[in-house]
This record gives structure tokens, sequence and C-alpha cells, in this order.
């Protein structure tokens, strides 16, 4: 993919089937994390003036969620290249607005500096690598928000001291890690040489599918001058395997049906529905969700 003008190359589609997707993967994510924001950043969620962003939100699930954990005050954006997924903006509550936006492009100047806390998830199966979009979202990160009085006493102190105001916007950036993918079968006889084969399949078919970048994103943010970096992994706890593997055979049979090469599309289509009955007979398939933590340095 052309890094410096992105234009739109989603691999999925953006019908009913992939919003349902999208937002069933969303309650399973969170089921298996149990949080939206990662207890670590410490922010308080009750602070009338928090500005969220949520970019590449695909149907606003997540914002959405945490919109209803955050006061009415508090203003939260989602962007995305095509908002076509998100809510009717009539429907949309007051404090939630969505914006078309190409994040891989040069940031509008009315975003630089204005999220307390900035969300991007699955860019995974979007960008070959992350940089162009890591160096946006922190862009995007605020400084320090306090009162002007305090303001003030903080730069005279800062000067006194010779120090800098400390900045304080949070990202969280949350994905799969593509290389702790593996099968997990309920019985030592359960067949998986469709599934297999299929994986194979789609790994083969381009990079987009099989991302190497996950692993080293807290390094990249580290580059980028981000601070107090962490890296949170989660498993999918084994009663939940069966709706995490179907999740997965939903996302691949929208592949298959965006798979252009006749011929590769017949092999897939083939494979697909004796992998399906693999799942059936006890054959599980998961990945690591990672979540990476930082917070915006001095600069
Ligand atoms: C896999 S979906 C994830 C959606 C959402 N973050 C979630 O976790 O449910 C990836 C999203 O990134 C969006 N996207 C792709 N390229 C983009 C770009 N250049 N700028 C902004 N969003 C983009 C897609 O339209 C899609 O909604």
């Amino acid at each position: 993919m052309d890094q410096t003008n992105s234009q739109d190359s989603y691999v999925f589609a953006r019908n009913y089937k992939a919003s349902a997707r999208l937002d069933l993967q969303h309650h399973l994510w969170r089921s298996q994390v149990n949080y939206l924001l990662h207890p670590s950043i410490p922010l308080s969620l009750s602070s009338p003036a928090l500005r969220v962003a949520d970019v590449g939100t695909g149907t606003g699930t997540w914002l959405l969620d945490l919109a209803r954990q955050l006061p009415p005050t508090a203003q939260l954006q989602g962007f995305d290249i095509d908002i076509s997924q998100c809510p009717p903006k009539s429907w949309l509550p007051p404090n939630v607005t969505m914006r078309a936006l190409d994040a891989l492009e040069d940031l509008a100047a009315d975003l630089v500096g204005k999220f307390d806390i900035v969300h991007v998830r699955l860019f995974m199966f979007v960008v070959e690598e992350p940089t162009l979009l890591l160096r946006n979202v922190v862009r995007m990160l605020s400084m320090l928000a306090m009162p002007l009085s305090l303001a003030l006493a903080s730069l005279a102190l800062s000067l006194l001291w010779k120090s800098r105001l400390e900045p304080d916007g949070w990202l969280q950036w949350e994905e799969y890690d593509n290389e702790t993918a593996h099968t997990i079968k309920a019985h030592p006889g359960a067949d998986s040489s469709a599934f297999d084969a299929l994986f194979q399949k789609f790994a083969a078919l381009s990079r987009k599918t099989k991302p190497l970048w996950v692993k080293t994103l807290h390094k990249d943010c580290e580059q980028q001058g981000l601070v107090d970096v962490n890296v949170f992994h989660h498993a999918t706890s084994l009663e939940r395997l069966p709706s995490m593997t179907d999740l997965f055979m939903m996302g691949w049979e929208e592949l298959i049906g965006m798979v252009k090469d006749e011929e590769k599309a017949a092999e897939l289509k083939n494979l697909f529905p004796r992998a399906v009955a693999e799942t059936r007979r006890g054959l599980g398939y998961d990945m690591d969700r990672v979540t990476v933590v930082a917070k915006k340095g001095a600069s």
C-alpha cells in the first residue's frame, strides 16, 4: 500500500454483516479484557472536560460504549476514512460526533493537541506498518489541561525549576498479535487439516493478512517520543473460544468475498465449509489481544 497517499484500501466489507461482525468483536473483546480504557491510564473518567478520539472508529461501538461511562460534558469524536458504518448523526448522543478523516494523511490543524485520550484499534489489516498513523495520533494528544490559575502557578514553578509543564495525553492502541495465532483442540482427535490449509492460503494472499508490526508497536511508540509505554496481553478464555473462532470465520468469509482472482477464490470457497465443519467438531482458534498504553512525553 502507498503510505503517502493512503486512499481507502480497506480489505474488509462495510455491509451490515461486516458491521455486525465489528460489533460482535467489540463485545467479545470487552468481555475478555474487562475494560474500555486500560486502568493504568491515570485520568479521571468523571472529569467533566475529557476529550476522547477514536481513530478508525468503524461502527463507533467502542466510543459509544465509553460515552455511557463519561459525563455528558465529555467530548467524544470518532474518526474514520468512511463513516458509513456509524449511526446517523441524529441517533448519536449530543456529546459524540463522527467525522470522515484519512488518518494517514497530514493531520488537520484543528485536531493537533486536542485530545486527552486517543484510542486506536485494529489497524493490523489496514496498514503494513504503523509509523504514519502513530505520528498522527501522537500529534492529536493534548498537553496538560488545567484551570488558568493552576496553569500559571505551574508555569511559574516550572520556570523556577527550569523544568517543563508535564503533558498528559494518553494513547491506547489495541490489536491482535498475529504471531500468537494458534489452533486449540477440544479433544486430541479433532481434525484441523482444512482449517490449517485455509490459514496458509490467507497468509500467502497478502502481507496485509499477516502483519508483523504489532510485536514492536511499543518500540515505535517510544521512538515517537511517547513515555510510560506498557504492553498488556489478553488471550481468550476457553469457554469463549467458540465465539472467537466464529468471529474469525466470519472475517475470513468476508475476505473470500473480496478476493478478485477467481481461481484463488474458488480454492478458498472450497476449503471454507470444511474448515467450518472442523470448528464445529472441537477446533478453536485464538490470538492474543494486545493493548499498548503510552503517555505523550515532553517535547
Ligand atoms: C478493522 S476496523 C476496526 C474498527 C474499530 N476500531 C473497532 O475496533 O471496532 C478498521 C477501521 O479502520 C478504518 N480505516 C481504514 N483506513 C483508514 C484510514 N486511512 N484512516 C482512517 N480510518 C481508516 C476502516 O474504515 C475501519 O472502519
